[in-house]
């Protein structure tokens, strides 16, 4: 019998399509069964402000995926002109509308707009992206209510992994408030122990090395060597980056990294379709609380 080294591993795929496809069709019919119940869908507004390409085709697919779902979406597309002061009273409208859940502005916002003031004045309940310092404080204390968007869809692809979270060593890299932060505090809460890194950190690779658990948040392409990831790891690539011939790849050395990680994500197919899947489970759960549920 052959004994297999780590050269040989393959690592096994988290298949974030396939995971999320499930997700979506099991929600899809609790919509229909909470909108026959309830005598309304659940809505969702989309806020994108300017034309930023990337960002167009973000809420497309964010409003083409609540469509699929039965859930009811209200998109409103203005102008990289528009005022600070213009966005806060649609804000409140929305805040105050029967029909609306959820209410999120596509981020980045013209360099004119504050973006945090704007995610303030989002009534934390109908805050799906989980960016409002309200929900952020939720996290911290062990009380999530809404969370975040793109951590909380690679908790549920680690679930997949079957394997129990409590005393991982668990490596985020990258430290911002989207990502980083928010996925710390979800490892933390599940019982990991767990090292954020950012532009500051000396030694990446030394962190990197010890992790049971990476999870690349860093928006660098490549950042993450293969060869510094610990056989049977689990890797969670979040980054997504296009290359000059159209594909696209992650933060993490794929190739080399599937030879040593137990489990990794593949990008795309991997976080990406999570990301929107969480955002419409959100969704559904702030219309739960708006009913009564
Ligand atoms: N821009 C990049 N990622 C996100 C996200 O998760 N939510 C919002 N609103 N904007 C983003």
């Amino acid at each position: 019998m052959r004994t297999m080294t780590d050269d040989q591993r393959t690592a096994q795929i988290l298949d974030g399509k396939a995971l999320s496809a499930q997700m979506r069709r099991s929600m899809a019919a609790e919509v229909a069964e909470l909108t026959q119940r309830h005598g309304r869908a659940p809505g969702l507004a989309v806020i994108l402000v300017g034309e930023d390409p990337a960002s167009q085709v973000y809420v497309r697919n964010k409003t083409s995926g609540c469509e699929k779902m039965g859930v009811a979406s209200f998109s409103h597309h203005l102008p990289a002109e528009t005022s600070q002061q213009h966005l806060l009273g649609l804000i409140s409208e929305l805040n105050a509308d029967p029909k609306v859940d959820g209410i999120l502005v596509q981020l980045p916002v013209p360099e004119h707009i504050n973006p945090d003031s704007l995610i303030e004045a989002i009534d934390p309940g109908k805050d799906v992206d989980g960016f409002h310092p309200y929900n952020v404080g939720r996290l911290a204390a062990r009380k999530p209510a809404l969370r975040s968007c793109t951590p909380f869809g690679c908790m549920k692809l680690l679930e997949q992994t079957g394997e129990d979270l409590h005393g991982k060593v668990c490596v985020v890299v990258g430290a911002s408030n989207i990502v980083g932060r928010p996925m710390a505090l979800e490892l933390l809460l599940a019982g990991a122990t767990v090292t954020v890194t950012h532009k500051f950190t000396r030694d990446l690779q030394q962190h990197v090395e010890r992790a049971d658990i990476v999870v690349a948040a860093a928006g660098k392409q490549g950042l993450v060597k293969g060869e510094w990831i610990k056989p049977g790891a689990i890797v969670i690539d979040v980054g997504i980056h296009r290359l000059a011939d159209g594909s696209l790849t992650g933060d993490v050395e794929f190739d080399v990294a599937a030879k040593r990680a137990a489990w990794i994500t593949p990008v795309p197919g991997g976080v990406g379709p999570m990301t929107i899947t969480m955002l419409l489970a959100n969704t559904v759960t702030a219309f739960k609380a708006h009913v009564g549920e």
